[in-house]
């Protein structure tokens, strides 16, 4: 079963026929909301509002380790992450929709882990590439038959939040190789993978990153949120179209 984990601007998917509400309590705690069942194309999704009913929960304080548990635990294979990001890169601009291809974690204090050695188990999982390859083929061949570009391919910097960077700091990342910033993308795919879950991610691209605008003005929420109202319908579309096979845990 696919598992869609809704980010700023995907608080819920409209295109979901006879929805169903379920609340999941797991071992390490409560997850963001409840599950919404439902169906979407005639296939079975479940759907997890990342940010919560109402959008409460920032970043930093997300329980990720419950989100992805309670996913695993209804019987989701592969989850498809739509995540909003700033811009580095330029040709992520306002609006680009993108499948990023790596990640760099610049997060802490974040329950990151299933292994923390309390269950007398540590495991040390390959992430070298933390997105799953069919799952990414997936969503780029959905992009495809929705006639909506998808840029292939970026690297995802994790940042903590909840403020956004300052100028320097989006310099210092692009230096680092980060095509595209974010603040929920991390811990969330390294649980994944621990839970054997294939996970790969839409970012939306919701502003230019902090100091690449012209005339490096401010972000404003409300111009964040005019653009991923604008792009939340192409996205859905994309979605709409991903095919899952039966192939869900591997991750080529
Ligand atoms: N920085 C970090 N996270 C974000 C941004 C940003 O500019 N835009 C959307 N999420």
């Amino acid at each position: 079963m696919l598992g869609i984990i809704g980010g700023s601007g995907a608080g819920r998917l409209a295109a979901l026929e006879g929805e169903r509400l379920q609340a999941i309590r797991t071992p390490f705690g409560e997850p963001s909301a409840a599950l919404t069942f439902g169906r979407l194309q005639g296939r079975d999704v479940v759907f997890l509002a990342r940010h919560g009913d109402g959008h409460t929960i920032p970043p930093h304080a997300i329980n990720y380790r419950a989100n992805i548990w309670a996913l695993a635990h209804v019987g989701v294979g592969a989850i498809v992450a739509i995540a909003a990001v700033g811009g580095i890169r330029r040709d992520l601009a306002p609006g680009t929709i993108a499948v990023p291809s790596q990640i760099i974690d610049y997060t802490y204090d974040r329950q990151a882990t299933f292994f923390d050695g309390r269950a007398g188990e540590v495991r040390h999982i390959d992430f070298t590439e933390p997105y799953t390859g069919w799952l990414r083929a997936a969503l780029l061949r959905a992009g495809r038959d929705a006639a909506e570009s998808i840029i292939d391919g970026g690297v995802y910097a994790a940042m903590q939040g909840p403020r956004l960077e300052t100028a320097a700091e989006i310099d210092r990342l692009e230096r680092d190789g980060a095509d595209m910033v974010g603040m929920t993308g991390m811990p969330e795919a390294a649980l994944a993978r621990e839970a054997a879950l294939s996970y790969a991610t839409l970012a939306v691209v919701a502003n230019w990153a902090a100091g690449r605008a012209p005339g490096r003005c401010e972000i404003t929420p409300a111009d964040i949120d005019t653009v991923l109202e604008g792009a939340m319908a192409r996205v859905a579309r994309v979605v709409l179209r991903v095919e899952v096979h039966g192939g869900n845990q591997s991750r080529t």
